[in-house]
């Protein structure tokens, strides 16, 4: 099997490692040997031991019969969305680790794939190595999906589990996630839950079988966690985890993004560092839990080149995947309800006009007051807080 990958970067290259590092077994797996014949990236990499299949043309490997599957690591959506078109169109297939690419075309994708009897697939767009879309396409079958809820972002569970640790500020740890390479130079797509809502999307997809629009679903990042709301999370001993949820309700889902404070019981609770963790709960199957490595270099390679052994073994065979482009529309979030963690600087004669009976947390914190509240639609509790000052709330789980 001859591959072509597109986007010599750090996935890219991962997915040449892997292939090198354990070539005797993949190729045992996949039935015969792979091998990288072109590398796609407007760069030159002089001195690199792939140097000689580097090309800059993706027509090159449009036009090479040679070539059966192609790897798709460049990120975002175009180009990596005329190439891969492309490709598919001209009887190759495609393995890719892009969640832009998926949650925006994705279904389309999809169709055009089975329209040319080839595949598209995309185990590393979501949980990085930990496999989740095939256990959704292939084990999970018969079960009605009725939530998923994940930890889908590494970079940010690395930063809230330093805090949690250390004590350490928001800024603070943006820095350090940055200096180690976790964060981009830009976190915006991290730190404001962009990245993990797209997968939510394409998880939700998948489980509903029609077209999840990332645009469509309530996302809050973890730009407003501060060290002192791990204070008070640590005599609640809870802990801060940005969720990535969906669960299924009123004939639809309702989804959500947002940092919510977990109980020790929760199972995502103990997820820690730049580790994923993925609840499912099927109405016949009941839980399971998917936990690994959710991002880095050759976790996600090792998806991809999974991917790509699958593939050799389906040369000529479309595995179904039930993807349509038809759109679901979700479930308002403000129907949604939920208990929530409460800081404000009103006095408590008015917080208990407002809320009622609420159950006070002292942390000690001078010139304002901590509560929790009963569950209740989002929306009650947004009219709510607008008669308080609010500081800051966040959702129990
Ligand atoms: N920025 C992502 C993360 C990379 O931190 O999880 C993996 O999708």
């Amino acid at each position: 099997m001859k591959i072509a990958v597109m986007g010599y970067g750090t996935i890219g290259s991962g997915v040449v490692d892997v292939l090198r590092i354990n070539k005797e077994k993949i190729a045992q797996r996949a039935g015969e040997p792979v091998e990288v014949k072109y590398i796609l990236d407007l760069r030159d990499f002089p001195g690199d031991p792939m140097e000689d299949a580097i090309v800059h043309d993706y027509q090159i490997i449009v036009n090479d019969p040679e070539i059966g599957i192609v790897v798709e690591t460049m990120g975002g959506v175009e180009p990596a969305y005329t190439f891969v078109k492309a490709m598919l169109e001209a009887g190759k297939q495609v393995a890719t680790s892009n969640k832009n690419l998926v949650a925006a075309k994705g279904a389309e994708l999809i169709r055009i794939a089975r329209e040319h009897n080839v595949n598209f697939q995309f185990e590393a767009s979501v949980g990085g190595g930990i496999p989740i879309i095939r256990p959704l396409n292939k084990c999970l079958t018969a079960d009605e999906i009725e939530e998923i809820t994940g930890i889908l972002n590494g970079t940010t569970n690395y930063m809230l589990t330093k805090m949690a640790k250390e004590g350490a500020d928001f800024d603070e740890v943006l820095k350090d996630a940055q200096a180690k390479g976790y964060a981009e130079k830009d976190p915006t797509a991290d730190i404001e839950g962009h990245d993990p809502c797209r997968k939510i999307a394409i998880l939700t997809s998948l489980v509903c079988g029609q077209q999840v629009d990332f645009e469509d679903i309530y996302c809050e990042g973890i730009t407003k966690i501060s060290a002192t709301d791990f204070k008070y999370a640590q005599i609640m001993n809870r802990s801060i985890k940005l969720l990535a949820s969906s669960r299924k309700t009123q004939g639809s889902y309702s989804c959500m993004v947002a940092p919510f404070m977990l109980s020790s019981e929760h199972p995502l609770c103990g997820v820690n560092d730049v580790f994923n963790g993925i609840f499912v709960h099927g109405n016949v199957l009941g839980d399971a839990m998917f936990y690994g490595s959710g991002a880095g270099k050759l976790p996600t390679a090792s998806a991809v080149v999974a991917d790509v052994v699958d593939m050799t073994k389906h040369k000529n065979t479309n595995i179904y995947i039930d993807w349509k482009p038809e759109k679901l529309t979700l479930v308002d979030y403000k129907d949604s309800v939920n208990s929530f963690f409460v800081r404000t600087s009103s006095d408590r004669a008015k917080v208990e006009s407002v809320f009622g009976n609420v159950a006070y947390i002292d942390a000690g914190i001078d010139g304002e007051i901590g509560f929790t509240t009963d569950a209740m639609p989002e929306a009650q509790f947004e009219d709510k807080a607008a008669k308080i000052t609010l500081i800051n709330r966040i959702r129990l789980g």
